[in-house]
């Protein structure tokens, strides 16, 4: 039996397999409405077979958003926008669906990647003052953010407390806090971008405060049966950086408080980044993680080909692997996987039809 194609329980959410889909932030909302895109594109990855889906980075407040295309979570007209296109989802597909809360802190205010992603000015059409740990900006040249007062870090982290409310009563199964890629919470993680002088900076134990008290707002308000887990970037890949041995601290923090899993990505916060990009480049951050503690961690990262996903899960690397570019490319991986892995997978009735001849028990009827 393929390792892979286990069920796994987070919390008290059961996967039918190991396969996650990564957020993807699809830079294709209306003042932060989510539109008929993501019924399209959620909807095709519900198809996928894959144990858990996870919609994109959703900001918790507007000038959280990466870039004013972006998905967000904040009011009455977001939430309602979401729930148009999860009825759509939900009603071809039971995939469990997760939720990546964010906050893109001093790496806000953006165009949109295609159309170059560059920081678009306050005083622009579409760009607004960005917010971060301290005043200084991702770039040299770029508009430096306003660091948080007490109560900018209250609000934003009520922020993240309403959104997780939100997500509860649209029924989504988990929350995934975006703690990685060098957005807000990523900026307080990281001695590189945090240089305050209060109890939100300096210490490692100061640096992990605001992250911890987002958790546990989070915690406190999605329902207590439903997971909530963490991203993180184990690594600045900068010397003097956030590390492996500090995404070790933040993970036992974390695991002490109730988290359901940690989901272990990297880079993202400084320019000076040297990554060695590459099949598995950040599996052995999750290891390394993992050996650490026993909630389930997740690898993710150049992950292509099925029995490369097998031998992560098989030798105990990590409990699971995400996708990302992987699963656009080929949305119907997992069953690609399965096929290749010899295991069964989920597949919607109007879909039975195309099992290849050679693989006569691959679907199971969804
Ligand atoms: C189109 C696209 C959008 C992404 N948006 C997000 C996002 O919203 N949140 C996030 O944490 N990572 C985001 N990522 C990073 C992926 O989740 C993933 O960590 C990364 O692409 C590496 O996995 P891969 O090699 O399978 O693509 C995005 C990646 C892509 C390609």
């Amino acid at each position: 039996m393929a390792k892979l194609f286990e069920p796994i329980t987070i919390g008290n959410l059961t996967l039918d397999n190991r396969i996650v889909i990564a957020p993807m932030c699809q830079y294709s909302a209306e003042n932060g409405r989510m539109t008929d895109w993501h019924t399209i594109h959620l909807g095709n990855l519900a198809q996928s077979g894959a144990g858990i889906l996870t919609i994109e980075a959703s900001a918790v407040s507007p000038e959280g958003r990466i870039s004013y295309a972006d998905v967000g979570l904040w009011d009455e007209a977001t939430e309602q926008a979401m729930g148009q296109v999860l009825e759509s989802v939900r009603r071809w597909s039971d995939m469990p669906v997760a939720i990546q809360l964010a906050h893109a802190g001093r790496k806000a205010s953006t165009a949109k990647p295609w159309d170059g992603g560059a920081q678009i000015a306050p005083d622009h059409e579409n760009g607004w003052q960005t917010v971060s740990a301290s005043n200084l900006p991702f770039l040299p040249d770029e508009n430096p953010p306003e660091a948080l007062d007490r109560e900018g870090l209250a609000r934003i982290r009520d922020a993240f407390a309403d959104a997780a409310r939100r997500a509860a009563r649209l029924g989504i199964d988990a929350v995934q806090i975006h703690g990685a890629h060098g957005y807000l919470l990523h900026q307080f993680l990281s001695p590189l971008s945090n240089k305050r002088e209060d109890e939100y900076g300096g210490s490692l134990e100061n640096r992990m405060r605001f992250p911890l008290e987002v958790y546990d707002a989070v915690r406190a308000a999605f329902p207590a049966d439903k997971p909530v887990t963490m991203r993180v970037s184990g690594t600045d890949w900068v010397e003097g950086g956030w590390d492996v041995e500090q995404s070790i601290a933040f993970a036992k923090a974390l695991e002490a408080r109730g988290c359901a899993a940690y989901h272990v990505s990297s880079g993202g916060l400084d320019a000076a980044q040297t990554i060695p990009v590459g099949p598995n480049y950040q599996v052995p951050l999750a290891r390394k993680v993992k050996d650490a503690v026993s909630m389930p961690v997740i690898a993710v990262g150049l992950i292509t080909e099925p029995e490369q996903a097998e031998a992560i899960i098989a030798t105990g690397e990590a409990d699971m692997i995400a996708l990302a570019r992987t699963v656009l490319y080929d949305p119907r991986w997992p069953w690609h996987a399965a096929a290749a892995l010899g295991a069964k997978v989920k597949a919607a009735p109007q879909f039975l039809r195309s099992q290849p001849r050679a693989y006569k028990d691959l679907f199971v009827q969804a």
